[in-house]
C-alpha cells in the first residue's frame, strides 16, 4: 500500500512535491492505515556521470537525502526504471547498468523499485524467455545489494507474467496496460482479473495498476466500485491522487479500514463469482476469520437489484445465525429470511461482510 506520483503528476513531480506527499500521507491518516510507500514514477532521472552512475535531474537535487526526509516520516520510498536505455517517458534508463543502477538505488535507501518494459522491447522480444530473463537480470542485482527492495514488474501482462514474475524476485507484476481516470478503463481492468486472481500470492501479487481514486474522472459510487475491486483482488492498493487537498469522500474512500481489511486479510484466498445477474456480478472471498466477504457490482447504467441466498455462502453449519456488516454504509445488515436483495446503484457496489454470529 502506498502511493505513486504518475497518475496525477506525470512529469509534473519533483523533490518539493514528494516530501510533501510524505507529510500527507502521515497527516491524513494513511499511513496509520498501512500505506507506506512513496514511489517516485518517471522523468525523475538526469543522465549518468562519468563513471556511469544514473544520476537524477535538475527537480531531485539530492536522492539520498530525500529518502532520510520519507524515513524519518516512517514511511518508505519508491523509484522508476526501465530495462531499456530509455524509460516510457524517454528519460534514462538501466540497460546496459543494472547492477550499477542497483547497486545506486540502494545507497541511496530506496526501498521499492517499479521496472518499466517501455524501450526494452527495442532490444528484447515479447516472449516469456526473454521477458523473464530482464527482470531477472535487474532481480539478481536487487539481491545482491543485501538491502530488501520490493520489486514491480511493469510490463503490462505480456507473456502470461502471472506464471513467471515470482520466480525474478517479483513481489508485484502488472497485468494489464495502463489504468486511465474513467469508468470504462476501471471496469475493463478491474473485472479483467477474475480469471488470473489464483495465480497471487502472499508477497507476489497481481497487479492491476494504481489508483486513480480522488482524481476527478470518476463519480463516488464509481471510485467506491475501484476501492472494493481491488481489494476483493487483494491487489496493491497504490494511490495515485494529490493527499495534500483530499475531500472527505476521496478520504471515506482510500481510508475505509474495513475495506482495506478485506485488501490486506492474511489468508489472500482468490476472490471467485458467485453470481451474475444481468448486469450485477457478485463476487465472493474468504477471509482468515472465516468469514466471508460478498461484493455486489452494478456493472449497468441504471440501479439495479442483487439478489444473495444465504444458503450460497457456504458458513458454518446450515441453519447458524449469521451476522451481516454494510462495509460502505459502516451498519448492520437484516438476515431476517433466506436471501437478500439490495439495490445497487449504476456503477456501483454494495459490500457485505458475513459470519457466524456470536452465541446462540
Ligand atoms: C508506462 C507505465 C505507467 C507509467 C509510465 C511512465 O506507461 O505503465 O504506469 O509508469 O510508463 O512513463
Amino acid at each position: 500500500m502506498g502511493w505513486n506520483s504518475w497518475n496525477k503528476f506525470a512529469s509534473r513531480i519533483d523533490d518539493a512535491a514528494v516530501r510533501t506527499m510524505a507529510d500527507a500521507m502521515v497527516a491524513s491518516g494513511m499511513s496509520k492505515l498501512g500505506y507506506v510507500y512513496i514511489n517516485i514514477d518517471d522523468t525523475w532521472e538526469g543522465g549518468r556521470d562519468a563513471a556511469g552512475n544514473l544520476i537524477p535531474n535538475k527537480k531531485f537535487p539530492d536522492m539520498k537525502a530525500l529518502a532520510d526526509y520519507v524515513h524519518s516520516k516512517g514511511l518508505k520510498i519508491g523509484i522508476y526504471s526501465s530495462p531499456g536505455p530509455k524509460t516510457c517517458a524517454g528519460y534514462e534508463g538501466s540497460f546496459g547498468h543494472e547492477v550499477q543502477d542497483a547497486n545506486t538505488f540502494a545507497a541511496w535507501g530506496i526501498d521499492y523499485l517499479k521496472y518499466d518494459l517501455c524501450t526494452a522491447m527495442t532490444i528484447y522480444q515479447s516472449t516469456q524467455e526473454d521477458e523473464q530473463g530482464l527482470y531477472q537480470k535487474m532481480g539478481d542485482a536487487l539481491q545482491k545489494t543485501n538491502r530488501p527492495i520490493i520489486y514491480s514488474l511493469c510490463q503490462y501482462g505480456q507473456a502470461d507474467v502471472w506464471k513467471w514474475g515470482a520466480k525474478t524476485g517479483g513481489n508485484l507484476w502488472r497485468t494489464t496496460g495502463d489504468i486511465r481516470d474513467d469508468w470504462a478503463s476501471m471496469d475493463r481492468i478491474g473485472f479483467g482479473q477474475l480469471a488470473i486472481a489464483s495465480f497471487a500470492r502472499i508477497g507476489h501479487w497481481n497487479d492491476p495498476d494504481m489508483l486513480e481514486i480522488g482524481n476527478g474522472g470518476m463519480n463516488t459510487d464509481e471510485y467506491r466500485t475501484h476501492m472494493s475491486l481491488w481489494s476483493m483482488l487483494s491487489a496493491p492498493l497504490i494511490a495515485g491522487n494529490d493527499l495534500r487537498n483530499m475531500t472527505d469522500d476521496t478520504k471515506s474512500i482510500l481510508m475505509n479500514a474495513d475495506i482495506i481489511a478485506v485488501d490486506q486479510d492474511p489468508a489472500a484466498k482468490p476472490v471467485q463469482v458467485l453470481s451474475e445477474q444481468g448486469k450485477i456480478e457478485t463476487l465472493w472471498r474468504q477471509m482468515k476469520d472465516g468469514a466471508v466477504v460478498i461484493g455486489i457490482f452494478n456493472r449497468g447504467d441504471a440501479a439495479a437489484n442483487g439478489t444473495v441466498a444465504w444458503s450460497d455462502v457456504k458458513l458454518g453449519d446450515a441453519g447458524q445465525k449469521l451476522q451481516v456488516r454494510d462495509l460502505w454504509k459502516h451498519q448492520a445488515v437484516s438476515t431476517v429470511g433466506d436471501r437478500y436483495t439490495a439495490t445497487v446503484p449504476p456503477h456501483g457496489v454494495e459490500m457485505l461482510k458475513v459470519s457466524v454470529a456470536e452465541g446462540k
